[in-house]
């Protein structure tokens, strides 16, 4: 092997547990001398860090590994090496079999679970193409502790925000959903591991932490000593004892919103007064049918609980329309449901079948007509809440986490306590250097659909 750094490509689908796994992916392969390119063109090894929650996303990775294939097939045609390929993420983990029927191109099929192992299965997979063959390993065992053990010792970067993974999988099976299948059941990281990883973020300056999982406020973590630590718990001990200035949390489910846990809104000020609590459709029916275990009644309460405590939280959901079953009734019920509630933001979705889940193969499906016709109703609606909530905040002073650059050269790009873009102009690029990784007061001057823009309050 040569001394150069190799070149590492990924792509990454999905959601924010994707996002923080390909993070880890990137740790793992720079201890193997790769480093991340930002295009598939000259990489060595090209990482498809795949979702499968709706169809249209794992068809995506289909036609990717095919303008793939092309790529790869004009490089060698020019004298040049091809790249290995990996998918990875929760496709490969649902069908790891079909992708190697369908691309037989493809190197490696590793799970969620199995990241860790990608230095070895690289090394593996490069020694066999060395020899002229092609590996075709699939590695999609569900052991979630194993992987945890190997990463923390690896992880050191340096960012103002950062996600550390304290939960992963889920128990819950909703009806519509593959991911109990895909990440496997509940498991709750050990809290000295958690503290481990919390630590290394401060000691690397971050300074706000999202804590995830795919049901994150059902967290039940154990520490030597046998205690169990709930979300609620781990919040208070992270406020208290670490240096993050800024705490949330993600994503939650309705039926573990404890007591407990809405209290730490209200009184831990490090607690960002955010909710991402998706609660998928308004209709009593409708979240039976998908096996949610509560009703929009005890939803409401929920709300109600969070917004006694912490009057400006703003909240967030994702939405499904067109489950099966779903009538024009059940749709009214989550459009009025939205207009009580007024969403800061909100994701939502056209049902979409999955294999192997329980509702795919139920006869009542909706029509793709009807589900696009409601989803553009929703999303209306949504859009309204949001430029409603951000036109709200104009006047207001806030503080901000100036995070990232912003397009122009003196501008800075935070978020508000609310999670909202806000773009600042600090001056010159200077300044820019100095407010970086900065809570700053900002007035906000304007807002937009999806962000604000402001001005430094100085002091
Ligand atoms: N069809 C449409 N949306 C889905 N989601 C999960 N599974 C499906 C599906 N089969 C949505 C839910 C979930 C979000 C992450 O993705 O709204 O909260
Ligand atoms: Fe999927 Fe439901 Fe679990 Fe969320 S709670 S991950 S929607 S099964």
């Amino acid at each position: 092997m040569s001394g150069d750094r190799k070149k590492l490509y990924i792509k990454t689908y999905g959601c924010q547990m994707n996002v923080y796994d390909s993070e880890r992916m990137v740790d793992v392969m720079a201890h193997e001398g790769y480093e991340v390119t930002e295009t598939p063109d000259d990489a060595d090894l090209v990482v498809l860090n795949t979702c499968h929650i709706r169809e249209k996303a794992a068809e995506k990775v289909y036609s990717d590994i095919g303008r793939l294939r092309l790529l790869t097939e004009k490089r060698v045609g020019k004298g040049g090496k091809p790249s290995l390929l990996a998918v990875g993420g929760c496709v490969a983990q649902a069908e790891g079999a079909e992708i190697q029927r369908r691309a037989p191109m493809v190197d490696m099929v590793f799970g969620p679970q199995s990241y860790h192992r990608l230095p070895e299965m690289t090394r593996k997979a490069d020694k066999i193409r060395q020899q002229g063959g092609r590996a075709r390993i699939v590695d999609t065992d569900l052991s979630v502790s194993e992987k945890f053990a190997v990463l923390s010792e690896k992880a050191v970067r340096s960012r103002k925000t950062a996600f550390l993974t304290i939960q992963e999988g889920c128990d819950k099976f909703c009806t519509y959903c593959v991911v109990p299948y895909t990440r496997g059941g509940e498991f709750s990281r050990p809290f000295e591991d958690v503290m481990t990883d919390a630590d290394k973020l401060n000691a690397a300056g971050v300074r706000e932490v999202t804590l995830l999982g795919q049901n994150v406020n059902a967290y039940h973590g154990r520490s030597d000593d046998g205690r169990e630590w709930s979300l609620a718990r781990l919040i208070r001990h992270l406020a208290a004892e670490t240096d993050f200035k800024r705490i949330r949390y993600t994503t939650s489910h309705p039926q573990d919103m404890t007591s407990e846990l809405i209290a730490v809104h209200g009184d831990v000020a490090a607690c960002m007064p955010y909710l991402h609590l998706p609660v998928q459709s308004g209709s009593d029916r409708i979240v039976k049918a998908m096996n949610r275990h509560h009703t929009i009644s005890s939803y409401l309460k929920t709300i109600d609980d969070i917004r006694t405590v912490r009057p400006d939280i703003a909240l967030s959901g994702d939405f499904i329309v067109g489950f099966p079953g779903e009538s024009d009734e059940d749709f009214e019920q989550t459009m009025a449901l939205v207009r009580r509630v007024n969403y800061a933001q909100a994701y939502s979705f056209m049902y979409s079948e999955r294999p192997g889940t329980p509702a795919a193969g139920w006869e009542n499906q909706v029509e793709s007509h009807v589900k696009a016709a409601r989803l553009a109703e929703l999303q209306a609606e949504l859009d309204r809440g949001q430029r409603a909530f951000n036109d709200a905040a104009v006047g207001r002073v806030m503080t901000v986490l100036l995070e990232r650059q912003g397009r122009e050269a003196g501008q800075l790009v935070g978020r508000s306590p609310y999670m909202q873009a806000v773009h600042v102009d600090v001056g010159d690029p200077e300044s820019a250097r100095q407010y970086f990784g900065q809570l700053v007061e900002v007035k906000i001057l304007s807002a937009g659909p999806r962000s604000l823009k402001g001005e430094l309050i100085l002091a």
